[in-house]
């Protein structure tokens, strides 16, 4: 029986990694990463890698168990998160220790197992890192075959931890999960560190069994490093050679793609490759050595077909061994992190914050924070703090008084106590409400001086 194992397929989401030159990553060509099996409830190592819980790095959810037989030891069990209980979208993160500078391989695997339900199709919901949208998550069709669906980016570290955030959207149905999460510290080379990481390879169709397995070539010169092994089976039915490839509609986006090649001599093999019937290239002469054919901004959407023709001088038909598209993210920006260490403070003193205070706390913007209103422009920062009859407790951090973008702060009807720090630094405020708490001590005198104030 012939073997499945053909044509590979990795589909990569690339994060463009900001227009200004990135500091050099720490030279670290070894395997480095941390991997969660999400819902786990303790450690465990398989094949060397080390899978960890989610015990520490998020602290919202719950994890759950399938009730369904799976293969794979990372998807017995799932972390849940609730779905919003009013219209206010909802984001969830986990906070990862990360090298700044550094590009990882984040890695998202989602199993269904009918968590929410037996009988019930998985919820569709979004995935982001730090403030960018990363994708809509939607698993319906590879659980409806039983498979499971992960997706892979590449995202440069801009400070000590990186959050990876899951987020319910109006299309969302019932509670978002998460079955794995890895981040995997690249090195200099991203091709070499991605397969020691051993980059999914999908297999595409049936290779023609008739021919026999490439034994023989020569690729280690090709100069991204694909595995040895996707060169070992081709695809070779057909001419022209019609793929429906990738197997998934494409969001419209430009698109990074390249085309693996080799032959094990014995003919004269040319070939013209076509996208959406649009040239590719054309006379590729297929030798043993291996070929690789790469674009970059190749605008793609929906259903996509690579189409492959003999030329009329070839002596064999056409072959392909695999194939990658990936694609560039907008970045989504990031708060100010003199903001956001602020917050973190504001965060530990009150108690029972809004479940959503984690991640970035203002991007992606339909994912900011509760309470936080945000500037626009490239530099983000806190313009108001709302968090009227929010049940609040705990005490106001008097580091508050370094949130100087503020112009409004609405604490009022919530349980706070201690005192009042001193707010003279917040020279843009313009309306203060505090009543209502149990705070003592004077309104402080330095609010005299706050000539835009309005409202007290
Ligand atoms: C899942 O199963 C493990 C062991 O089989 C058990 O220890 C754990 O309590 C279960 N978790 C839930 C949420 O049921
Ligand atoms: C959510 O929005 C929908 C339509 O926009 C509305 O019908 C519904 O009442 C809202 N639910 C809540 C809890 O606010
Ligand atoms: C789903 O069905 C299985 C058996 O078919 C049962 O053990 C499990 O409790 C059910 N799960 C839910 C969430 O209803
Ligand atoms: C999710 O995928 C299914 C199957 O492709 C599709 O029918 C459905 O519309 C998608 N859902 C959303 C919200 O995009
Ligand atoms: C493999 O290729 C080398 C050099 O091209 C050749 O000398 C050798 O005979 C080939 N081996 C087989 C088994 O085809
Ligand atoms: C491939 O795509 C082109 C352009 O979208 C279309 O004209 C052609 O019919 C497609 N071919 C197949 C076999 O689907
Ligand atoms: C703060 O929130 C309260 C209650 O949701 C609302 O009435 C008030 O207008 C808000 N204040 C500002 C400045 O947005
Ligand atoms: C205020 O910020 C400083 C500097 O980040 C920190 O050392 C201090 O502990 C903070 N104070 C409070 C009350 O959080
Ligand atoms: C306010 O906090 C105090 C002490 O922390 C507590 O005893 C009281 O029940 C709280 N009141 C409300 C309305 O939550």
């Amino acid at each position: 029986m012939p073997s499945p194992l053909l044509l590979f397929i990795s589909l990569l989401s690339f994060l463009s990694l900001s227009s200004s030159q990135s500091p050099p990553p720490p030279r670290v060509n070894i395997l480095l990463g941390i991997l969660i099996d999400c819902g786990a409830s303790r450690p465990y190592t398989i094949n060397g890698r080390e899978w960890l819980t989610d015990e520490g790095f998020t602290n919202r959810g719950a994890n759950k168990n399938l009730t369904t037989q799976v293969l794979l030891r990372t998807l017995y069990t799932v972390r849940s998160f609730p779905l919003r209980s009013n219209n206010r979208t909802r984001k969830f993160c986990y906070s990862v220790p990360v090298f700044r500078g550094a590009k990882y391989l984040v890695r998202s695997t989602y199993f269904y197992g009918g968590v929410n339900g037996n009988g019930t199709s998985p919820p569709v919901f979004d995935q982001m890192v730090d403030g960018t949208l990363w994708s809509v998550v939607n698993t319906t069709d590879d659980y409806a075959n039983g498979m499971y669906s992960y997706y892979e980016g590449v995202f440069l570290a801009q400070a000590n931890r990186m959050s990876f955030c899951l987020g319910s959207n109006t299309y969302t149905k019932s509670d978002p999960f998460l079955s794995a999460l890895e981040f995997l510290i690249l090195g200099d080379s991203l091709y070499l560190s991605l397969d020691q990481f051993d980059r999914i390879w999908e297999p595409f169709g049936e290779y023609d069994p008739t021919k026999s397995d490439n034994t023989n070539l020569s690729v280690s010169g090709i100069w991204n490093l694909p595995p040895q092994k996707l060169f070992e089976r081709e695809l070779a039915n057909g001419d022209p050679l019609v793929l429906k490839w990738p197997p998934a509609p494409l969001p419209n986006s430009e698109y990074y793609i390249a085309l693996y090649f080799a032959d094990d001599g014995g003919s004269s093999r040319v070939i013209d490759v076509s996208i959406n019937g649009v040239p590719y290239f054309r006379n590729l002469n297929v030798r043993p050595v291996g070929e690789v054919v790469f674009t970059k901004r190749w605008p793609l959407g929906g259903v996509t077909n690579v189409t492959l023709t003999s030329t009329a001088g070839s002596s064999a038909g056409p072959l392909i061994n695999g194939g990658e598209v990936f694609s560039l993210l907008p970045l989504g920006g990031r708060t100010r992190t003199s903001d956001v260490s602020v917050l973190k403070q504001l965060k530990s003193s009150f108690k029972k914050v809004p479940i959503d205070w984690s991640g970035d706390p203002c991007m992606p913007r339909q994912y900011s924070w509760t309470g936080i209103t945000c500037s626009g422009g490239p530099h983000i920062r806190i313009t108001s703090l709302n968090l009227t009859g929010m049940g609040l407790s705990g005490s106001l951090s008097s580091n508050i008084s370094r949130l100087t973008g503020l112009t409004h702060i609405w604490l009022g009807s919530n349980n706070i106590s201690g005192t009042i720090p001193d707010l003279g630094p917040l020279k843009m405020l313009r309306t203060l409400h505090l009543e209502n708490n149990r705070l003592t001590g004077e309104i402080p005198s330095s609010l005299a001086s706050l000539r835009g104030l309005r409202e007290l």
